[in-house]
């Protein structure tokens, strides 16, 4: 089964969370001055109400895991 299909089976996201979260450091963009941009929290208005883009950026933390997770998403 190609993994693409098994990440979004019902347990999926669960996975690709805690996968994200094993290799990748989440944190706040950095303007050109490298002083960090604030996120300002907005939301869309209406029956599905998801949040507005935001920047922030990823640092990989664990390139051992980063690999891991490249070869996984590249096996069928
Ligand atoms: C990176 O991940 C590998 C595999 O999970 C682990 O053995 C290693 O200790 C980790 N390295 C760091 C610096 O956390």
């Amino acid at each position: 089964m190609p993994l693409a299909g098994r990440w979004f089976a019902e347990n999926g996201l669960w996975s690709v969370a805690a996968a994200i979260l094993a290799v990748l450091r989440i944190d706040h963009a950095k303007d050109s001055n490298g002083d960090r941009i604030e996120v300002k929290p907005e939301f869309s208005t209406g029956v599905v109400i998801h949040p507005e883009p935001f920047h922030c950026s990823f640092e990989v933390v664990n390139t051992t895991r980063e690999a891991h997770i490249r070869a996984m998403m590249n096996s069928k």
